[in-house]
């Protein structure tokens, strides 16, 4: 999966990473950076993906769509599809554009909303990555949580750097009895549930 990144994919993602990077240091408004995952975590969100049982896929959250290039890989290597939802238009279009470069438009559908206004068309889930508004967090968790399919996987970002705003919804899924929960110190920090 990893070995054989696709050059358009591999392209796309190289220039992300570079605009990502310029983002942090340049003094973009907080709102227009791209606040990427690093490429540590998506590897573990596409293994996981990889591993997660029958069900749809769905990232909350695309920003210009580099964590959904990692999803697309796994994708691609299991033959399933993305849902990504992404609510700032700005985003949307800079997501499209890398969809396109990347050549995975057949692997991903990107929704432009508010995940919590949509909720209702994702259907039984077999994996989410949740990488939106922290404040957002706890109510997208409850969003999803119950369609996760026995076995199915959310994996929360940001729950190490993010930490005190996301305590609360952490020790709520670490003492929720729907899931098996765990912080997993890579990249920002990662919430993994697995629905029992
Ligand atoms: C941290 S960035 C996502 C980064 C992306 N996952 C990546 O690693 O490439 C968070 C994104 O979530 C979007 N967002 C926040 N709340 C949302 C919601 N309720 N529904 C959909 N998108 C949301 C923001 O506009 C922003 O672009």
């Amino acid at each position: 999966m990893f070995e054989h990144i696709p050059s358009p994919m591999l392209e796309r993602m190289q220039e992300l990473e570079r605009l990502d990077a310029q983002d942090r240091t340049d003094g973009t408004p907080r709102l227009d950076r791209l606040r990427q995952i690093p490429p540590e975590t998506g590897k573990f969100i596409a293994l996981w993906l990889a591993a997660s049982p029958p069900g749809s896929c769905i990232e909350i959250g695309t920003s210009a769509g580099y964590s959904a290039l990692w999803l697309a890989l796994a994708c691609r290597a299991t033959d399933r599809r993305l849902t990504t939802f992404e609510v700032l238009s700005t985003k949307v279009r800079i997501a499209r554009e890398t969809f396109s470069a990347a050549g995975v438009e057949d692997l991903v559908r990107l929704v432009h909303g508010d995940f919590l206004d949509r909720s209702a068309e994702i259907g039984p889930v077999g994996f989410c990555f949740l990488d939106a508004e922290k404040e957002a967090y706890a109510a997208c968790y409850e969003a999803v949580v119950p369609r996760l399919v026995p076995g199915g996987i959310l994996i929360a970002d940001n729950a190490i750097n993010h930490g005190e705003v996301l305590q609360p919804m952490i020790d709520a899924a670490v003492a929720d009895a729907r899931v098996d929960a765990l912080v997993v110190p890579i990249g920002k920090g990662e919430l993994v549930c697995r629905k029992v």
